[in-house]
């Protein structure tokens, strides 16, 4: 049997590079080496308030774009949280193995909770869901970007004690991150993630942003006060810069090296914007495409739910026998 893949979004915000290099093109680079089941988030992205009407045509512009970016229906689930029910309700299971002291220690849940007046309990629960949502389908591997490598230790951690606690359960998931690109910092402030609920507006290319706007915001973005690239003395804004090009071009390190060494920040920043707008127009096209076709992203949708619930439904059984729980 294959190992299984598990891996998804948030349908917040609008998806960007960051989260392409990030997870979705490594999820396509995978799809058919494993049995991969890629989800549309909604629980979590409900743990801070989402207009409804919008929160609805995301699920849909989220699953479109997985599909243009190449991720094949055919070879991998593509499903919506919140229609398979088990991942609520194996939430609130592992919820009550998980102390509070490890969901206080996360660092996204410290930068959150920090900005926030009222601190909502969903925040602080948000990765013993995505815990749920892997253990559930007992995922062997899990490719994200670097910001979720402490919520996956987690999630290794909350296994491991149900395990322990109730006899061999879960399958304890591997985190897989891309070797370029886990990591691609705003290009407003390089000190910073690219973010999708970021304001700025030179602070990310989004995947649906036209060739014009990414231009302006690549040639906008922060460098340093070098005149010319050298990867010596070069700053944080230059090598996220740089960084984007590897990751979407695949070129080796020296190559990378050679190629920019001495070229000035003008012409660098040209070529970051004709490399990510060649990737991302076929994707728009696509995702034209796609969304234009009546019915077909719901069926996608509904055909990947009824395809992964019995495999859900299947460990929520084995964890309620388990725990004592009547079934
Ligand atoms: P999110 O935007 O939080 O729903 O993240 C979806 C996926 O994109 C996760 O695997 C993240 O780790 C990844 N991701 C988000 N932002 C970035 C970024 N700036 N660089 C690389 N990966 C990212
Ligand atoms: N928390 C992840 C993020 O914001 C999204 C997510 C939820 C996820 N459940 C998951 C990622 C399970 C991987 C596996 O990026």
């Amino acid at each position: 049997m294959k190992t299984r893949v598990f891996s998804g979004m948030q349908p917040s915000g609008n998806l960007h590079i960051g989260n392409y290099l990030g997870a979705l093109k490594n999820w396509v680079r995978i799809q058919s080496d494993y049995e991969c089941i890629f989800c549309i988030v909604d629980l979590h992205a409900i743990t801070a308030y989402q207009n409804p009407a919008e929160l609805r045509a995301k699920i849909e512009e989220i699953a479109a774009l997985y599909l243009a970016a190449g991720i094949d229906p055919g070879e991998c689930s593509i499903m919506v949280q919140s229609s398979v029910h088990a991942h609520a309700e194996l939430a609130w299971m592992l919820t009550c193995v998980t102390p509070v002291g490890w969901l206080e220690r996360m660092t996204q849940y410290k930068a959150k909770s920090a900005k926030l007046e009222s601190v909502g309990d969903g925040i602080l629960q948000y990765p013993v869901l995505m815990a749920a949502d892997i253990l559930l389908y007992q995922a062997g591997i899990v490719p994200v970007g670097e910001d979720q490598a402490q919520h996956l230790e987690l999630t290794r951690d909350i296994a491991q004690r149900f395990n322990s606690l109730y006899g061999d359960t879960f399958v304890v998931p591997g985190t897989s991150l891309p070797a370029v690109g886990a990591r691609v910092m705003g290009l407003d402030d390089p000190t910073q993630k690219m973010s999708k609920s970021a304001t700025g507006a030179n602070h990310a290319v989004a995947l649906l942003d036209p060739p014009d706007r990414i231009r302006k915001t690549i040639m906008r973005a922060t460098t340093d006060s070098n005149p010319a690239v050298d990867f010596e003395t070069a700053g944080p804004g230059v090598l996220n810069l740089i960084s984007i090009y590897q990751a979407f071009s695949g070129s080796a390190d020296d190559e990378v090296k050679r190629h920019f060494t001495g070229m000035r920040y003008g012409d660098l920043k040209k070529q970051v914007a004709e490399m990510v707008i060649s990737h991302v127009e076929p994707f728009q096209q696509r995702y034209r495409q796609i969304v234009s076709e009546p019915g077909y992203l719901a069926g996608v949708l509904r055909e990947g739910a009824e395809r992964v619930a019995p495999i859900a439904d299947d460990t929520v059984r084995t964890v309620k026998q388990r725990m004592g729980l009547y079934t």
